[in-house]
């Protein structure tokens, strides 16, 4: 019988994090926060071929990876099963099929293990990478999130709770990359292409800034953006002429950044707090990592940027917010369900 009735919270937990919401079977082992192994086996080539992830693709190929990436994450960390302190997993936002095959899995070890189950939602996993790359970072601090479905500025003020300063009233940043990368006959994934045909390219077509203007707060919009290079391609196509790709990427991808490394450094100057933080899939992208460093150091704030490897989708981030929730008791029944969608707060 699952029963925790008789289970002490231990302070440095083995904790094994799974993660498969889209193309990605991850898992990793972490031991209190000190990250032990961190696997992934990804279906990424084969969804290329389609342009974009197929969800039936994405559920099969998560079911055939499951034991294996479990079983390589074990051995490399040297930990035995029996270890298992809790099993975190992804259990929403994501593709439903995909997300079943973690959650489905994750019930299983915990049951049999008689260890408690550890919910995590996919973004707050983004936004605990930060812990992996400085084990001893403490809340508070001013975090910028951008991802494919989300693109936001918060703060963070424990473990276990942020307030969102400003966000988008739109589409993602991730998917203004990915559309835009569509746009311009770039293959998927989106967003490391257009970093890569980017290098090199002018940043001077005046494509609209990401900020929206004339609001009382800050906040962004990536649809504007979109549609303004979506026309351009379009007006030079019918005008006969050649886009310069790596100018488009290049322009695109600093109205798209800009705006947030601004705010986000504005914000944790006004709020006082001394420490900015990054999550999601686009903090991968290079021009970003290199303009927010420039200015947290010109600003004289302190910068936790995760390792690209962090950034993108991986089991160790749900591992690290499973510890979190971990620490404050806060655990799943075996009951729960998988969750397609989940707001920002
Ligand atoms: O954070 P993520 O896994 O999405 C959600 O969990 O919602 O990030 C995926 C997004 C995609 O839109 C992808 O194009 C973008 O992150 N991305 C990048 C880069 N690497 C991934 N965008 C810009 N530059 C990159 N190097
Ligand atoms: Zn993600």
């Amino acid at each position: 019988m699952y029963d925790l009735s008789h289970y002490k919270l231990k302070s440095e937990p083995v904790i094994l994090g799974l993660e498969s919401s889209c193309d990605e079977t991850a898992c990793a082992i972490i031991k209190g926060r000190m990250l032990l192994s961190n696997c992934i086996i990804s279906s990424a080539a084969e969804q290329a071929k389609y342009g974009g992830v197929v969800p039936e693709i994405a559920s099969r190929a998560h079911t055939e990876a499951v034991d294996e990436v479990v079983e390589r994450a074990l051995s490399e960390a040297g930990v035995m099963v029996n270890d298992i302190d809790a099993v975190a997993v992804t259990y929403g936002a994501g593709l439903l099929g995909a997300l079943l095959v973690g959650l489905s899995f994750a019930k299983g070890l915990a049951y049999s293990l008689n260890v408690p189950l550890i919910a995590v939602n996919h973004i707050r996993g983004h936004l605990a990478a930060a812990y992996l790359d400085d084990i001893d970072l403490k809340p508070p601090f001013v975090t910028l999130l951008a991802s494919g479905g989300h693109t936001a500025i918060l703060h963070t003020t424990n473990y276990t709770h942020f307030d969102v300063l400003a966000k988008t009233l739109d589409d993602a940043a991730g998917e203004a990359f990915d559309k835009c990368a569509r746009v311009l006959g770039l293959p998927y994934p989106g967003g490391p292409n257009i970093q890569r045909a980017a290098e090199g390219g002018r940043t001077d077509i005046a494509f609209p800034s990401a900020l929206v203007k004339h609001s009382a707060s800050p906040a962004f919009s990536y649809s504007g953006l979109k549609t303004a290079v979506i026309n351009y391609c379009h007006n030079a196509s019918q005008k006969g002429q050649v886009v310069n790709v790596a100018d488009v990427a290049a322009s695109f991808q600093k109205a798209a950044v800009d705006p947030l490394v601004e705010n986000v450094v504005k914000f944790a100057l006004q709020l006082g707090v001394d420490t900015v933080t990054a999550g999601g899939g686009v903090i991968a992208n290079r021009y970003l990592r290199e303009h927010l460093s420039a200015e947290c150091k010109r600003a004289g704030l302190k910068l936790v940027l995760p390792q690209v490897k962090y950034c993108t989708d991986n089991a160790a981030m749900i591992a690290a917010e499973g510890l979190n929730k971990y620490l404050s008791g806060d655990f799943a029944p075996l009951s729960i369900n998988a969750e397609a969608q989940i707001p920002l707060k």
